[in-house]
């Protein structure tokens, strides 16, 4: 394996030592990229929200001082970035304002209609089948919920050695636009920008825009109560999920 598809791998799944390296690089150089999309999800002191691959927990961070009276989640499939995450965000984590989890993006361990905004900042890359994957998400979104959706835009990423087809698969803003499509997600809900990165690097945003809830309609319960206390587990992919100690869920014996 060439040191580009090294690379590659670890932006994919980061692990081991190599993996530490990387998240502290990733927190360097998608800084701006987050800032940008935390500043388009428009989170509200309240909300609920959810970020997909959250690496070494930079954003997660942000997104927790955006919503103070609210709530953050994040999944990652990375055991090392779990704990570069962790670390990062120890007093909201300790304060019961963030949950992270250990977790695929196919299956999020989240209520139907639980969350009011979902970030994704450089992760669609690897989602192997995006409209299952949109349609995951829209399916834990509040009506009247917004995504947002960086991706560095094809031209550029054609550039980077690391970005293969073994592990990355690429975007222009039509292709983004006809994947939002296929995952349900048509021209009155979302729209793809063009935008300039710091340093030539062209990036693309999808924002997405959720309907409001016809008046009266009531929404499913969310796992938001029971998550916050540690006294519930989601009743989906609970196997995908490693609790932090002090959520842990009560096991079977425990009654
Ligand atoms: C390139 S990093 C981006 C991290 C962060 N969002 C940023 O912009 O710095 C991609 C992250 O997605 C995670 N990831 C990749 N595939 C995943 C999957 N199927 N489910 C959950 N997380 C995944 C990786 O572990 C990694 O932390």
């Amino acid at each position: 394996m060439s040191l580009w598809q090294t690379i590659g791998r670890q932006l994919r799944k980061p692990s081991g030592l190599g993996g530490h390296v990387t998240g502290g690089l990733m927190r360097l150089v998608n800084d701006k990229p987050n800032r940008l999309a935390v500043e388009a999800l428009r989170v509200q002191p309240s909300d609920t929200v959810l970020e997909l691959g959250f690496g070494p927990g930079h954003a997660i961070a942000m997104l927790a001082a955006r919503a103070p009276a609210g709530f953050v989640y994040g999944v990652d499939l990375s055991p090392v970035m779990l704990e570069q995450a962790q670390k990062r965000n120890r007093h909201a984590i300790d304060a019961g304002r963030v949950l992270l989890y250990e977790a695929a993006f196919d299956r999020l361990p989240f209520d139907d209609a639980s969350v009011d905004k979902v970030l994704a900042v450089n992760v669609i890359y690897f989602w192997h089948d995006a409209p299952a994957v949109l349609q995951e998400i829209r399916r834990v979104l509040r009506p009247g919920g917004r995504i947002v959706i960086y991706a560095t835009d094809r031209s550029t990423m054609r550039r980077w050695k690391f970005a293969g087809p073994d592990t990355h698969r690429l975007f222009s803003a039509t292709e983004l636009t006809a994947v939002l499509r296929r995952g349900g997600f048509d021209g009155h809900q979302a729209t793809v920008s063009n935008i300039r990165v710091a340093g030539g690097i062209n990036g693309l945003f999808a924002t997405i825009s959720i309907p409001d809830a016809s008046p009266g309609r009531r929404l499913p319960m969310s796992l938001d109560a029971g998550a916050r206390t540690g006294s519930s587990r989601p009743p989906s992919a609970a196997s995908l999920v490693r609790w932090p100690r002090w959520a842990e869920p009560p096991s079977s014996s425990d009654g």
